[in-house]
C-alpha cells in the first residue's frame, strides 16, 4: 500500500448510478490493486437511497467482480472498501451538505476531488452547495470532475460554465470525455508524431477521405429519455469524434496549451462538405425480426417516445478548411445497433490505377494500426495483390493486461493534477458551435430521417458517403 499522511477524498455524487458501478468503482479498485492511491485516499460515496456503508459495500461486490480490469481478489477487495463510506444526502439541500463538512474537517488542507456522475442539471446546484456549505473551504486544493453532456447547445454550455466558474477556477474543472482515456486515442499522437514518414502524407495532395466512425451493437439501453434530448450527433459527435479528428489532424505542439490551440484550431474550421442536404444521413433503428435474440425498435424502448425522430445513427460529411487539408472528404460516423462494435480511423489514400492504400487505426474494441498494400503476388507472373500490414496491439495479452481501462487513466490523471486528458472549455465552446449549426442546417432543410434495421450497417445511403468519388 502506498504510503504518505496526505488526505484525499473523493467524493462520488450519484453513487448508485450506472457509471459509478459498471466504470468508476471498478477504475478505483483497479487503481487500489496496483498500489497507486495514497493511504489516505478515502471515497465518500453520495446517494440519495437509504443504504448503510455495509449495504453499500455489499452492492459492489458483483459489480467489482465482473467489471475489474486487475482481477477480482477478496483480500483487495476488503482493504479497498475500507476506504469507501457511504453517506446518504439530498443534493439540492444545502443543509445536508453538513454532514461532509463535519468528514472533511479534520483533515482540513487535503485534495478534494468532487466526482459529479449525476444529471447535468444537478452540476451547477451541487457545485454551489460545496462552496456555501463551507465544505470547499476545507480544502487546500480542489477539483470538479464533470461528466458529459457539458451542455446541450452552446448558449446552455456557457451558461454552466459561467455557474460553475463561480464556485471553481477553470483549472480546477475536469470535463470528462472518456475517449481521451482510451490507450489508441493517446496513441494517435504517437503514431503521428514519431513516424516522420508520415508527416508529408498528412496532406490533401495525397489523402483522399477520412473516416471516423463509432459503431455500436448496443440500442439505448436504459437511457432512453436522456438520448430522446440529445441524439447521436450531441451524444457521440460533439465529444468523441471531434476530439479524435482533432487528435488526428492538428499540428505538433509542444505543450498542452499549444494542443489545445492546435485542437481547437481543427474544430473551428470544420464545415459540410458541400452545404447540401446529402452531407448529412439520419438514421433511426427498426427492430430485427429475423434475429435470433430478437430486438426492438428505438420507438419501442422505454421512455422514448412512439412517434420519436431523434436520430441514432448519423454520417457527415465535412471538410477542415485549412490549407492543408481543403479537399479532403472528412466522414464523421456513429451508430447504435449497428451491425457491429468498433471505433476506428480509416485513412483513404489517393491512388491511380492500383487499390489505393489505406491506413487505419483500430481505437475499440480491437486496438491496433493496420496499412493496406499492392504488392507482387509470389509466382511466375506479375500480378499485384493488395495486402494488409498487420499491428494488432490488443492481440497480444500483455498489451491488454498493461492496459489501463479509460477511466482509471482519467482518474489517475486527476489525482495527479494532470489536465491533459480532460476537455479545455474552449473546446467545448468550439464544438458546441459546430454542432449547433449543423443542427439548425438539418432543421431548416427538413434532413430526412431514415429508418434502418438493427443489426445492419445503418441506412442504405450511408455507404455512399464513403464511396462516392469527392465532388
Ligand atoms: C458515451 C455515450 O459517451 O459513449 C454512449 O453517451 C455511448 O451513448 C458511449 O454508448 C460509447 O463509449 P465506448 O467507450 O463504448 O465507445
Amino acid at each position: 500500500m502506498m504510503s504518505g499522511s496526505k488526505t484525499t477524498f473523493f467524493t462520488l455524487f450519484g453513487a448508485t448510478g450506472d457509471l459509478t458501478y459498471r466504470k468508476l468503482i471498478p477504475a478505483l479498485y483497479n487503481l487500489h490493486s496496483l498500489d497507486l492511491l495514497e493511504d489516505g485516499f478515502k471515497i465518500l460515496a453520495i446517494g440519495r437511497r437509504n443504504y448503510s456503508t455495509q449495504d453499500y459495500h455489499e452492492l459492489l461486490r458483483p459489480w467489482c467482480e465482473k467489471f475489474v480490469r486487475t482481477g477480482f481478489n477478496e483480500r483487495v477487495f476488503d482493504a479497498f472498501l475500507s476506504r469507501i463510506e457511504y453517506v446518504q444526502m439530498r443534493f439540492d439541500d444545502v443543509n445536508d451538505y453538513q454532514g461532509l463538512k463535519e468528514r472533511f474537517a479534520p483533515c482540513s488542507q487535503s485534495q478534494h476531488l468532487y466526482y459529479l456522475a449525476v444529471a447535468s442539471s444537478y452540476f451547477d446546484v451541487i457545485a454551489s452547495n460545496l462552496v456555501e456549505s463551507g465544505c470547499t473551504a476545507l480544502s487546500r486544493t480542489k477539483q470538479c470532475l464533470i461528466e458529459k453532456p457539458f451542455g446541450t447547445s452552446l448558449e446552455s454550455a456557457q451558461a454552466l460554465n459561467d455557474t460553475l466558474l463561480k464556485f471553481f477556477k477553470e483549472d480546477e474543472i475536469y470535463r470528462i470525455d472518456h475517449y481521451l482515456g482510451k490507450e489508441m486515442i493517446q496513441n494517435l499522437l504517437s503514431i503521428r508524431f514519431e513516424n516522420p514518414i508520415l508527416t508529408p502524407l498528412w496532406h490533401h495532395s495525397m489523402i483522399d477521405s477520412i473516416v471516423v466512425r463509432a459503431l455500436e451493437e448496443v440500442g439505448v439501453e436504459s437511457r432512453g429519455q436522456y438520448y430522446e434530448d440529445f441524439g447521436a450527433i450531441k451524444d457521440m459527435v460533439q465529444n468523441h469524434l471531434f476530439q479524435i479528428l482533432s487528435l488526428l489532424l492538428m499540428k505538433p505542439s509542444n505543450n498542452l496549451d499549444e494542443r489545445i490551440i492546435n485542437q481547437k484550431e481543427i474544430i473551428d474550421h470544420l464545415s459540410l462538405y458541400n452545404q447540401s442536404t446529402q452531407d448529412i444521413i439520419l438514421g433511426q433503428y427498426t427492430s430485427c425480426e429475423q434475429c435470433s435474440d430478437f430486438t426492438k425498435s428505438y420507438r419501442e424502448e422505454e421512455h422514448v417516445d412512439p412517434q420519436s425522430n431523434t436520430e441514432t445513427f448519423v454520417s457527415i460529411k465535412a471538410r477542415v478548411n485549412l490549407p492543408d487539408y481543403n479537399d479532403i472528404k472528412v466522414i464523421l460516423q456513429t451508430g447504435k445497433r449497428t451491425h457491429m462494435r468498433s471505433t476506428e480511423v480509416l485513412i483513404n489514400f489517393k491512388g491511380k490505377g492500383s487499390t489505393p492504400n489505406q491506413m487505419i487505426i483500430k481505437i475499440s474494441p480491437d486496438e491496433g494500426v493496420y496499412l493496406r498494400m499492392n504488392i507482387k503476388k509470389p509466382g511466375p507472373n506479375y500480378d499485384v495483390e493488395t495486402v494488409m500490414m498487420e499491428y494488432c496491439q490488443s492481440c497480444v495479452y500483455e498489451n491488454r493486461l498493461n492496459t489501463p481501462e479509460a477511466y482509471e487513466r482519467l482518474l489517475k490523471a486527476a489525482i495527479q493534477f494532470d489536465r491533459s486528458l480532460f476537455t479545455p472549455w474552449e473546446m467545448v465552446a468550439s464544438s458546441w458551435k459546430i454542432v449547433d449549426e449543423w443542427l439548425a442546417f438539418i432543421k431548416l432543410n427538413n434532413v430526412p430521417l431514415q429508418f434502418y434495421p438493427a443489426k445492419t450497417y445503418g441506412p442504405t445511403t450511408t455507404m455512399e458517403h464513403i464511396h462516392e468519388p469527392n465532388q
